[in-house]
């Protein structure tokens, strides 16, 4: 154990620990202004943002030797008896002529730069810089480049800190971009011929500090400030990334990486990040309809709770396919029900897709094959019912062999999973359920065709493929007539109140040994249940 003094204030560092200035900073409740470092990439001190003075306390007398001239606090470490000042005159002073420096080459576009409320140039410049601008500012000109299929560069706000550099020769390994013209006229720019086009490639924005690199998918859709932050996590496949969704008035914008060292450090893969498109297609089921000999009509939800009861309790065994993009609470309640109905209701995890292979990248980040987010919650809930060996395709076969007569399908898949061959042997029994998305062979044979929630619109718990459980809340309503599969249950259950997942969550913990270490706060990294004791705590 080490003491470190910034400011005055003495911070407690591990042994093990390898801090810089800015971390040790931070710890003590001061945030050091900087551009250039970044906790995911190599370190270069280029930018001279984090200047401050440093020195070192003697242990024996207490006397402090401070080097004469400022360092970058990005590339000193942090040891036992380290100073750190970071508040004085000739700190301030090196602040202000970074921040003066940088605007001499800088436009002022903020008001039309995506970056407008998010930038580190505009908040350090209020906080660190010049009261007044010393020189004229010459006309500029946004010079906008396509450096690829995701991203676009302003060339001329670019504060040369190299961050989207560094990500993609040490992150992705792909080195698609570079400084061209070093010196006094440098810019970012892409090799000739090889544009900025990798799976990660999104990241590059959110690892620029200022709008030179802005997300064509999100350029100049909506104002940052505009939007509501929700924590989320990414069902684009099995590592489950941490998310934040941003949203307005229940229209989700964009999806950006939320830091989490246990699964997906900062980024996020674009697959991921693009992918929620499909929310707000104009083709998502809306109301709830009943087919019969007559056709199919469509009905309010409460007939739908009025009238479903009896008709699964009159279509003889019961089976329920269980969406591995349903929540860990959603696939409880939904087994809890058919096997209230039944108790010897086939239970089965519902089809998994799977893409191509996985692709794992330098750094580790791993994009996997399982485009599913909860594929092992699901598993762990059906076992705990009796039914760890069942197959999807295996329900199909029964019900069109009529040894099971109703089936509830649960769906959410963005892209289409059951065929018309599925549909014929699903429809063959007495009465078919199906909640989801999309119409769908599936849905178009249902005698109950129940519209069905995006993931924005759930809240829940998933588990990833490394058996890390994390919950988050809704972010956006659904549109008017979806109800959530959560929502959907607690009621056809006759549970009082709303329907809380939280509530759900505690009963499963509960009950089931697997999810055992979810009974206590879920931390926003989220609870390794596989682990003997949780890996982290509430933060
Ligand atoms: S484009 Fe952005 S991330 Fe890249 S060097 Fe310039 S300021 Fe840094
Ligand atoms: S790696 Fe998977 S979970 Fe992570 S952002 Fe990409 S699709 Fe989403
Ligand atoms: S952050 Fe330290 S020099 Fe750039």
């Amino acid at each position: 154990m080490g003491t470190v003094i910034v400011d005055g204030i003495e911070v407690a560092i591990g042994d093990d620990e390898h801090l810089n200035g800015i971390e040790v900073a931070r710890r003590a409740g001061i945030e050091i202004p900087h551009y250039c470092w970044h906790a995911g990439l190599s370190v270069v001190a280029s930018c001279r943002m984090c200047l401050v003075e440093s020195g070192t306390r003697n242990p024996d007398t207490g006397e402090i030797t401070v080097v004469p001239k400022l360092v970058p606090a990005c590339q000193t470490p942090a040891k036992d008896n380290t100073v750190f000042v970071t508040n004085s005159d000739r700190v301030k002073h090196s602040r202000a002529f970074v921040e003066e420096a940088l605007l001499m080459d800088h436009p002022i576009d903020c008001p039309i730069c995506d970056k407008a409320g998010e930038c580190h140039l505009q908040d350090y410049f209020f906080e660190h810089g010049q009261a007044q601008r010393r020189a004229d500012i010459r006309p500029f000109t946004s010079k906008k480049r396509d450096v690829g299929p995701t991203v676009t560069l302003f060339a001329d706000r670019c504060v040369m800190c190299t961050r989207c550099v560094r990500f993609t020769r040490e992150i992705t390994g792909t080195s698609e971009l570079m400084v061209i013209d070093r010196g006094s006229h440098d810019e970012i720019d892409v090799f000739p011929g090889h544009p900025l086009d990798n799976r990660m490639s999104g990241n590059v924005v959110d690892l620029c500090p200022v709008g030179a690199l802005g997300d064509k998918d999100f350029l100049y859709e909506q104002r940052v400030w505009f939007m509501e932050k929700h924590d989320g996590v990414c069902t684009g496949c099995s590592t489950g990334c941490s998310i934040s969704v941003e949203e307005n008035q229940d229209t989700v914008y964009r999806l950006k990486p939320r830091e989490n060292p246990r699964i997906n450090q900062w980024w996020m893969c674009d697959e991921g990040r693009y992918g929620y498109h499909h929310v707000h297609s104009t083709k998502r089921l809306v109301g709830a309809v009943r087919r019969d000999a007559s056709g199919a009509t469509a009905i309010e939800w409460e007939q739908v709770f009025s009238e479903l009861p009896a008709r699964l309790q009159g279509a003889g065994p019961l089976a329920a396919v269980i969406s591995p993009h349903l929540t860990v609470e959603e696939a409880y309640l939904l087994a809890t029900y058919i096997r209230q109905i039944d108790p010897a209701a086939r239970l089965v995890v519902g089809p998994v897709p799977v893409e191509g292979t996985d692709e794992t990248f330098p750094n580790g980040f791993t994009i996997r094959a399982e485009k599913c987010p909860n594929r092992r919650g699901v598993e762990e809930i059906v076992k705990h019912f009796g039914c760890e060996s069942e197959v999807y395709e295996a329900v199909q076969s029964d019900v069109a062999a009529g040894l099971i007569g109703g089936v509830w399908v649960s769906g959410g898949y963005k892209t289409d999973t059951f065929d018309a061959a599925a549909a014929q042997a699903l429809s063959s029994g007495k009465l078919l359920v199906v909640q989801d998305l999309f119409a769908s062979p599936v849905t178009e044979v249902a005698d109950y065709q129940l519209p069905g929630p995006a993931f924005p619109e759930r809240e829940g718990s998933y588990v990833n493929c490394a058996d890390r459980l994390q919950s988050v809340p809704w972010a956006i309503r659904s549109p008017a007539g979806v109800r959530t599969d959560g929502s959907v249950l607690w009621r056809l259950l006759g549970r009082a109140g709303l329907y809380r997942s939280r509530t759900v969550l505690d009963e499963i913990a509960a009950t089931i040994p697997y999810f055992a270490l979810a009974a206590g706060p879920v931390s926003p990294q989220g609870v390794a249940l596989s682990e003997t004791t949780p890996a982290t705590t509430t933060t």
